[in-house]
C-alpha cells in the first residue's frame, strides 16, 4: 500500500482511574471490572515513518522528556506500539515494517497507562500513514486485543469501562479537574498487583458502578468527586509499596479534595480544587520528599489525536 505521508504524528493522553472496582479473576485470569476514566493533559507522542528499503518489521525508538525512567520499555517486537503496527497490518493487509518513535512524558509502569498510550498511538498512527483509513469501532476492537486499556486511549474524555475495562460507555463531565500526580522511581507490574489483589480478596464481589462519583462528575463537583474516588488496586499496591501510604497522607494533609493510587499504581493522583492549589499540593509533596516529582495536569482531554 502506497503510503498517503511520510510521516505521522499522534498525541495520546495519560488516564487516571476515578473508581476502579474489581471483581473476582474470571476463568483467564482477567477480572471483571468497573472502570471509570478519565484522559489528563499528561502526552505521549506517537511519530511513525515509512520503514527504510529493507526493513521488515515496525522498529521502535525512544526518547524521554525527562530522559529518566524508560529503562523498562523494550525496544523491539514485544512493545505494545510495535505490536499495533503488527495488528493493525495484519487486520488490513498494509506493509508492517514501520519506524515507531515514541517521545514519553506518561511514566513507565506507572498505573497511567503510558503502555497502552503508545498502543493507541501507534495504531492511529499508522491507520493514518498506510490510508487504511478503519472506522472507530474497527480501530477500538484491535485496541482492545492490544490490552484492557487500549481502547480509552483512544476514545479520551471521561469514560465507564466494563468487561476487562474495553467495553467503553462515555460518561457526561462538566468543567474541568485539576490533578497532581506524584511519580515513583520505580514501576509496579499490573500483573503482580493484580495477584496480590486476589491474595487479599479471595472473597472479591462482583464490580458496582457508584452513582454518587457519576453525579458529581455531570456536576463538576471537585469536592464531591474527591469523595467518590475508589479504587479496589489500592490495598494491593500499597503492600507492594509501603511508602506511598505516606505519599498519600502527604497530599491528604496538603488539603486534596482526593488521594489515591492511579490504577495498579505506583503514581498516586491528588485532586485539587483549583490550579493554585495543585502547585501547594506539589510542593507539599516535595517539602515531605514524598515521592520522586510531581506533575501536574487536568482533565478531561480528548483521546489520541494525529498532529501532522
Ligand atoms: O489488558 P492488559 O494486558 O493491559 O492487562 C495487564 C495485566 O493486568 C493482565 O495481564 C492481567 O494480569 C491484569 N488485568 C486483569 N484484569 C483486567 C485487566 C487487566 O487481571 N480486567
Amino acid at each position: 500500500m502506497t503510503p498517503v505521508t511520510p510521516s505521522v504524528t499522534v498525541r495520546v493522553p495519560a488516564k487516571v482511574n476515578l473508581r476502579l472496582a474489581v471483581g473476582p479473576a474470571q476463568a483467564d485470569g482477567y477480572h471483571e471490572l468497573v472502570n471509570v476514566f478519565q484522559a489528563v493533559s499528561l502526552y505521549d507522542e506517537v511519530t511513525v515513518t515509512a520503514a527504510r528499503p529493507g526493513q521488515r518489521l515496525a522498529a521502535v525508538t525512544l526518547d524521554g522528556a525527562n530522559g529518566e525512567g524508560l529503562s523498562g520499555v523494550p525496544l523491539d517486537r514485544t512493545n505494545l506500539a510495535a505490536r499495533a503496527a503488527e495488528c493493525l497490518a495484519r487486520a488490513t493487509g498494509a506493509d508492517a515494517a514501520v519506524d515507531i518513535r515514541l517521545s514519553k512524558n506518561i511514566p513507565v509502569a506507572g498505573g497511567m497507562a503510558g503502555g497502552s498510550a503508545d498502543a493507541a498511538g501507534a495504531l492511529l498512527a499508522c491507520d493514518t500513514l498506510w490510508g487504511t483509513g478503519l472506522p472507530e469501532a474497527e480501530l477500538s476492537r484491535l485496541a482492545a486485543e492490544l490490552g484492557s486499556d487500549v481502547p480509552f486511549a483512544l476514545l479520551g474524555g471521561t469514560a465507564v469501562g466494563t468487561g476487562r475495562g474495553e467495553r467503553l460507555t462515555p460518561l457526561t463531565c462538566q468543567g474541568v479537574f485539576h490533578w497532581v500526580f506524584a511519580l515513583a522511581d520505580a514501576g509496579l507490574s499490573t500483573a503482580e498487583v493484580y495477584r496480590t489483589y486476589d491474595r487479599l480478596r479471595p472473597d472479591a464481589p462482583p464490580p458496582k458502578p457508584d452513582p454518587d462519583l457519576e453525579r458529581a462528575l455531570a456536576r463538576g463537583d471537585a469536592e464531591a468527586l474527591g469523595r467518590a474516588l475508589a479504587n479496589d488496586l489500592q490495598p494491593p499496591a500499597l503492600a507492594l509499596r509501603r511508602e506511598l501510604a505516606d505519599t498519600l497522607s502527604a497530599g491528604r494533609n496538603a488539603g486534596a479534595l482526593g488521594a489515591i493510587v492511579s490504577g495498579s499504581g505506583p503514581t498516586c493522583a491528588f485532586l485539587a480544587a483549583d490550579e493554585a492549589h495543585t502547585r501547594r499540593i506539589a510542593a507539599a509533596l516535595r517539602d515531605r520528599g514524598a515521592c520522586a516529582r510531581t506533575v501536574h495536569a487536568y482533565g478531561p482531554v480528548p483521546g489520541a489525536q494525529v498532529l501532522s
